[in-house]
């Protein structure tokens, strides 16, 4: 029998010899509506009426639904809270920004996890916000402009750099760099007919050749000593394991992988997944590097 490469059907052998038997609940999974974490914003003085639901581990206050309203302004002027899924906190969680360090976040648009940086980082330091897009900027510029006083955007800067070729400007510049890249977004494929016509197994091996080469200019441009985390929200390993094993053979003895735990998820080869099937949340996969040279 001819395995089908392309569409709907080449799509399900492609994840189905991924995950094996994990498969079928998975892709169940993956077409649930999503559940979302509201994140209080320090700037508002919004509360939840009652004892919020939380999930331990997570160092913002939120609160947990299966759906919120959407957030409004509240009479200081700022919103209410930002929504995301739990999982896409963990990438800040393991950058750990600080105020007053230099922070680089490479595809940060529309700016969820600039948000979180911004709230940590007080105000201090650098938080650099690129996005190659200009439509996706202007929402990076809006969220901060929703949820952050002028004045606490000081230390904030919105670029407009290609993500994989930031090396050739700037070398061992930044304390922490977040590479959130982009990927397949299986997720969004599998619910949009359209989408899943058009796939092919080429496209998660091309989005893999640039997310490396955006991962090594990461390298460069992170201090030595400094930290680097790469995610995505994709199922693939070609994009997720598969790049941190790519970032071993050919650069390998210039950084040190970092090994934590966090409040979702299982740990991979390399990283972190989150998966649906057993926690809800997600997809999303992350991995964290130290640079030593
Ligand atoms: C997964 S999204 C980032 C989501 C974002 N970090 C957040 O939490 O809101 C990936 C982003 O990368 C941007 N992008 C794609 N190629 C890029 C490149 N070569 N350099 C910089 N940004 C790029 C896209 O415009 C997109 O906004």
């Amino acid at each position: 029998m001819v395995n089908v490469l392309k569409g709907p059907e080449g799509f399900e052998n492609f994840y189905s010899e991924m995950f094996k038997a994990r498969w079928p609940i998975l892709k169940e999974s993956l077409l649930l509506p999503k559940k979302h974490v509201a994140i209080l914003n320090p700037f508002s003085k919004f509360k939840f009426p009652g004892d919020p639901i939380s999930m331990t581990g997570i160092p913002y206050p939120h609160h947990i639904a299966d759906s919120f309203p959407h957030p409004e302004k509240t009479e200081e002027g700022y919103f209410n809270y930002y929504l995301m899924d739990a999982a896409s906190i963990l990438p800040v969680m393991a950058l750990d920004p600080q105020p007053g360090q230099r922070v680089v976040d490479l595809c940060a648009a529309p700016g969820g996890k600039s948000l979180l940086c911004a709230w940590k980082m007080d105000n201090q330091g650098l938080l650099v916000s690129n996005d190659r897009s200009a439509a996706r900027r202007a929402r990076i510029h809006k969220i901060f402009d929703e949820y952050l006083p002028k004045t606490s955007q000081k230390n904030l800067k919105v670029t407009a750099h290609d993500a994989s070729k930031w090396c050739l400007y700037e070398k061992n510049v930044y304390d922490k760099v977040l590479l959130d890249a982009p990927c397949s977004s299986e997720r969004h494929v599998l619910i949009d007919p359209k989408e899943i016509a058009l796939w092919a197994p080429g496209r998660t091996k091309a989005i893999a050749v640039s997310q490396f080469a955006m991962l090594a200019s990461a390298l460069d441009i992170v201090k030595p000593g400094g930290t680097i985390v790469y995610s995505t929200c994709a199922l693939s390993e070609l994009e997720n394991d598969d790049i941190l094993r790519k970032l071993q053979q050919k650069r390998g003895g210039r950084y040190e992988l970092l090994r934590r735990e966090f409040p979702i998820g299982e740990p991979t080869e390399f990283g972190w997944q989150v998966l649906p099937d057993n926690t809800g949340w997600g997809p999303f996969y992350l991995a964290m590097v130290k640079k030593i040279k």
